[in-house]
């Protein structure tokens, strides 16, 4: 028995492509959106830019604001770039322009500079840009800047964002090149990263640090961890913390390189393994494929995840929503899939894959060779082992060899419930509001495109769950760059690209980052939702 396993093959990407022509089939047709926004629509709404109190308009150029992250607490944005952190107040609104209230200067030293520079890379890059920007407690945030390749981390003032004690390295919490991604979470006083560890990016890890617990990290250097991978996200949920990433698939026995995306999860109180097996490592780490594909004859995968949403309540069940592309090479294509976080954990709990010899072609482990406890579950105190540092070697062998689940996540309706392929861009950002519309039960998706590009969609996840009519409707589609504002350059890394999407409930607005600046847009323009709805 064969089951499809592999990523789309050519002849299914030809398929796609004859199907972009014709009404039915793998794709249902993209019917456009029931309003687009006028052009001068964005002219009314305020945007970041780099000003300060009581300038007229901005004196710093945009180009050197470079913004890595933003981080909204409560009414208060903070925004991280390079060289620069500022604290903008949401309330009262304005209509013309967002302007900081504190602004704190942290450049590198120039002993960093002349070290990074000496290592050849360029100036430009040899500053300090704020890749980690989280809450630490009710008045402190947690800053690690990327310090011209020598990453350093410190406590600052919410308030005054002043700095708090010591800096402390940024290794392993941050990234040494600006451009690489990187995911970063407190929880419980721990911060979980994921990034990677040296100059080269050749060691990629999730890491654990500060908080009571020993420092934890995934196995340096094996392939069957970690490939290549690109972090996108991490959540809380349960005793565990799970990373959504991409990476080089290691499972096919395929001579090109195959992109698949993947959920990991590891044990919040692990504590490492035994002096033998796995010391100052996971003992929980756990990896599986996601599943986001078009069912058919000739199945479609979207392999390429781009942006996870937080854990929402969406028709009962504990659910994130995913933003999957097909690789940059191949037909631009886009597709939303949902997942239920109890079918994520469900595949914790089945089965292993394994590879007998580097030849041999991947399989499940029977589950009689499966030792007990199971790998990969979290030991606590009145269990049989009360930490992880008391499982037997055989356990701590097994996690350490075996990774992979054999099961793919399964989406919820086993099915997008947003498909794009007639885009210009691919969509790279999602937010979701799941109190949306005049009685507050509604769901509203919102999908941003590479360019900034809005699209604004309506879903019934019980509808999708059991697959019936069609999950969603397509409301509407709105511009959030602002080129008079901030800057007309083309696409590139510098400019035009959108970093994040957040919605801010509160105000009924949704903020979208951009380097050289953050514009606020209302989400509602059609007052109600089901006024939109025909
Ligand atoms: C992905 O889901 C589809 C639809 O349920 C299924 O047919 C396919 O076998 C799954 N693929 C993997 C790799 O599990
Ligand atoms: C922390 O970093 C800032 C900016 O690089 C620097 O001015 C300060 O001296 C550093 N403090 C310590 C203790 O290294
Ligand atoms: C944000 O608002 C909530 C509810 O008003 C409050 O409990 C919380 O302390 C606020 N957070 C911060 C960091 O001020
Ligand atoms: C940062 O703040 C936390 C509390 O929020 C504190 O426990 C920690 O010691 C501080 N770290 C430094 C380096 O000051
Ligand atoms: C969707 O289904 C769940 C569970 O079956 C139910 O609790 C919920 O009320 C339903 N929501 C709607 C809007 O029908
Ligand atoms: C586990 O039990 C041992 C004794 O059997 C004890 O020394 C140790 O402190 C316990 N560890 C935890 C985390 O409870
Ligand atoms: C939302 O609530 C209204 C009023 O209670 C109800 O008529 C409507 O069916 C609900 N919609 C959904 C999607 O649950």
């Amino acid at each position: 028995m064969r089951t499809p396993r592999g990523p789309p093959s050519r002849p299914a990407l030809l398929l796609l492509l004859l199907l972009l022509g014709g009404a039915h089939g793998l794709f249902p047709e993209e019917p456009p959106p029931l309003s687009v926004a006028p052009r001068d629509y964005l002219n009314h709404y305020p945007v970041f830019v780099g000003s300060g109190p009581g300038r007229l308009s901005p004196s710093e150029d945009a180009d050197d604001l470079n913004i890595q992250r933003v981080l909204r607490v409560n009414r208060t944005l903070f925004i991280g770039g390079r060289d620069n952190l500022y604290r903008v107040e949401l309330e009262p609104p304005t209509s013309t322009e967002m302007r900081y209230q504190r602004k704190l200067t942290w450049p590198s030293n120039p002993s960093d500079i002349n070290v990074c520079r000496m290592k050849g890379k360029q100036e430009g890059e040899c500053r300090n840009f704020v890749k980690v920007l989280l809450l630490r407690d009710e008045s402190t945030l947690f800053v690690c800047g990327s310090n011209a390749f020598n990453p350093v981390c410190a406590n600052y003032s919410m308030d005054t964002l002043q700095p708090l004690g010591d800096n402390i390295s940024g290794m392993a919490r941050c990234p040494y090149d600006p451009k690489h991604a990187n995911v970063a979470l407190f929880s419980e006083g721990m911060l979980f990263t994921a990034t990677v560890t040296d100059f080269l990016a050749i060691d990629a890890v999730i890491y654990r640090s500060l908080g009571d617990r020993p420092t934890l990290r995934t196995v340096k250097h094996d392939s069957k961890w970690f490939k290549e991978p690109y972090f996108v996200h991490a959540v809380e949920w349960g005793s565990h913390i799970y990373f959504f990433f991409r990476e080089i698939a290691m499972e096919f026995n395929y001579l090109e390189k195959v992109v698949v995306s993947r959920v990991a999860r590891v044990c919040k109180n692990d504590m490492g393994g035994s002096p033998r097996v796995l010391e100052k490592q996971w003992t929980s780490f756990l990896k599986a494929r996601l599943n986001c594909s078009v069912p058919g004859d000739s199945h479609f995968y979207f392999n390429v995840l781009q942006a996870v949403t937080g854990v929402v309540s969406l028709g009962g069940r504990p659910v994130v929503l995913a933003v999957f592309s097909t690789p940059s090479n191949s037909i631009p294509g886009s597709a939303v899939c949902a997942f239920d976080m109890t079918q994520v954990a469900a595949v914790f709990e089945g089965r292993f894959r394994e590879q007998k010899s580097p030849e041999s072609i991947w399989t499940p482990v029977p589950e009689d060779q499966v030792p007990r406890p199971r790998p990969g579950c979290c030991a606590a105190p009145g269990m049989q082992y009360n930490a992880s540092s008391a499982f037997p070697d055989e356990i701590l062998n097994f996690v350490k060899t075996h990774p992979l689940m054999d099961e793919a996540v399964p989406s919820l309706g086993h099915a997008p419930w947003i498909v794009r392929t007639l885009m210009r861009h691919q969509l790279t950002r999602v937010a979701v509001d799941v109190g949306a519309g005049p009685w507050g039960n509604q769901t509203v998706v919102f999908l941003g495109s590479e360019a900034g590009t809005v699209l604004k969609f309506l879903v019934w996840p019980n509808a999708s769950a059991s697959g019936t009519t069609g999950p969603s409707v397509f409301l509407e589609e709105f511009e959030t760059y602002r080129p008079d504002r901030c800057g007309w350059s083309g696409g590139g890394e510098t400019g035009h690209r959108l970093l994040s999407l957040e919605l801010d409930a509160a105000s009924g607005g949704l903020l979208a980052a951009f380097p050289r600046c953050v514009v606020r847009v209302p989400v509602a323009r059609c007052q109600q939702y089901s006024g939109c709805m025909k």
